[in-house]
């Protein structure tokens, strides 16, 4: 089954006739970057199964249940969306090559098999489309714990005698992925650890959040220390994963980039501060409530300046679908990229649609023109392909979009949900939904 969809992606597209103002309410899923480490922490639990609320239906996590059963846990999707993980008993310790290339964020189930077996086997992620992408931190964080790390044969590989032990960890740099898999490992450690220069994003918060209902201690997550006593055991719980703030945005800015009117139902204000002020700064109408927050347009815009920097700075994620609307606003904007070295991808495809975009090592120099033109565009990467659908739905003619298997790791129900703000959109394959993880095992 999986074989075919991926078949029938490759060979799908996306058509949008653009030009169209979007307006009215649309409502976010659950955040795929934290359901992602939930559904590997499930296996730090030795009894019980954990059911993951508001789980969306996105390859990414068809791929990480393939994980989570290659190691021995079994994986079921409820009518109600909810995943439900039982790891309480692991069979192996091995993530297969053919599962790890397909996602990195496979290499955080080395924090969960080290806490619990003792020992894991993780291919090295490769580098990306969008860059080079290290594990460093994550070998030192394990270093750290007690554990001797080593790489051979295209594998990280750790093993430690006994239990963990807790330990002062500094990162050299903020990494999301770093935090995350030495909080995991460090849940079932003997004693404290305490993470310095920790990455602050919502998704951390989230996850130790479920971590803590599991039975373990972690406290200030969300701030660039965080503390964790190790317990001796956890237990498999039920939690209702946060809105996730890059789909949120992605919507935000498609209203913005229409001169639209939009109601993004649970996205939430703390967690896209920087969107909503650099939004503001470029002359768009935001307002937020308890429930959500108004994207509108109602006079010219204003070309801006922005950087993407660990949260609470503007999110990487969401710089391709900034430079896409910066592509359709008077004047000079500069974006500078600081993340992740080649995450410019989809500059060359926006400059077959008519952007002016000049790229110089991070920095990329837009300059607004008055029109973007339709064309046929290839998606490289899952952010890139959002930011190509946000541009056709501001250039007049009829774009096309290919490589819609990017699109689908992160964004479910994307042409329902623009459809229902008034977009013309269709899909060639008219499915959206990874068949796989509905009902299946
Ligand atoms: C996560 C997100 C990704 C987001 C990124 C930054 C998931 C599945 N992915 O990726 O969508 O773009 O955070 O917000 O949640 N680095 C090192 N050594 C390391 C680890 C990271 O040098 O050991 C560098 C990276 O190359 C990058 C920077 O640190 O330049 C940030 O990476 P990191 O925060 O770790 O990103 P990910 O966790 O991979």
């Amino acid at each position: 089954m999986r074989a075919d969809h991926t078949e029938v992606l490759l060979l799908s597209n996306m058509k949008i006739r653009g030009g169209r103002r979007l307006t009215g309410t649309v409502r976010v899923d659950g955040a795929k970057n934290a359901v992602s480490p939930i559904m590997l922490a499930a296996m730090l639990a030795e009894s019980g199964e954990s059911t993951i609320e508001d789980a969306p239906y996105l390859t990414d996590m068809d791929h990480l249940a393939d994980v989570v059963r290659a190691l021995g846990g079994t994986v079921e999707r409820r009518s109600n969306g909810a995943l439900v993980v039982d790891a309480s008993h692991l069979t192996g310790t091995t993530v297969p090559y053919e599962l790890a290339r397909k996602l990195r964020a496979s290499i955080w189930a080395a924090g969960p098999l080290l806490a619990r077996t003792g020992q894991f086997h993780v291919p090295l992620p490769g580098g990306c489309n969008i860059g080079e992408r290290p594990v460093d931190q994550h070998i030192k964080g394990f270093e750290a714990l007690g554990a001797t790390v080593s790489i051979e044969h295209g594998y990280v590989e750790g093993h430690v005698e006994g239990r963990l032990r807790g330990a002062r960890v500094y990162f050299d740099l903020v990494s999301v992925g770093a935090t995350i898999n030495t909080m995991m490992a460090a849940t079932l450690a003997e004693g404290v650890t305490v993470i310095e220069n920790a990455a602050k994003e919502p998704e951390v918060v989230d996850l130790a959040s479920y971590l803590n209902k599991m039975g373990a201690c972690v406290r200030g997550a969300g701030t660039d220390i965080i503390r964790i006593e190790g317990v001796e055991r956890l237990e498999g719980v039920t939690h209702t994963v946060i809105p996730d703030r890059i789909e949120a945005g992605t919507y935000m800015i498609a209203a913005a980039i229409t001169r639209g009117d939009v109601y993004v139902e649970r996205a939430i204000y703390n967690h896209l501060s920087s969107l909503c002020a650099k939004l503001r700064e470029a002359g768009v109408t935001v307002e937020d409530d308890i429930t959500g927050i108004r994207v509108s347009v109602d006079r010219e815009l204003r070309a801006i300046d922005l950087k993407t920097l660990p949260h609470p700075g503007f999110p990487t994620d969401l710089q391709a679908q900034m430079l896409a609307l910066l592509t359709t606003v008077p004047g000079t904007s500069i974006i500078t990229e600081t993340l992740f070295e080649n995450r410019y991808m989809h500059v060359s495809e926006l400059r077959r649609m008519g952007a002016d975009v000049k790229i110089e090592g991070r920095t990329a120099i837009v300059e607004g023109v008055r029109e973007l033109t339709s064309a046929q565009v290839n998606a490289t990467d899952l952010r890139a392909a959002a930011a190509l659908v946000l541009s056709g739905l501001a250039a007049e003619g009829e774009t096309t979009v290919s490589g819609l298997e990017h699109l689908d790791r992160g964004y479910s129900r994307l042409t329902e949900k623009l459809r229902a703000l008034g977009a013309h959109i269709t899909r060639s394959d008219d499915t959206e939904i990874p068949l796989r993880l509905v009902g299946a095992n």
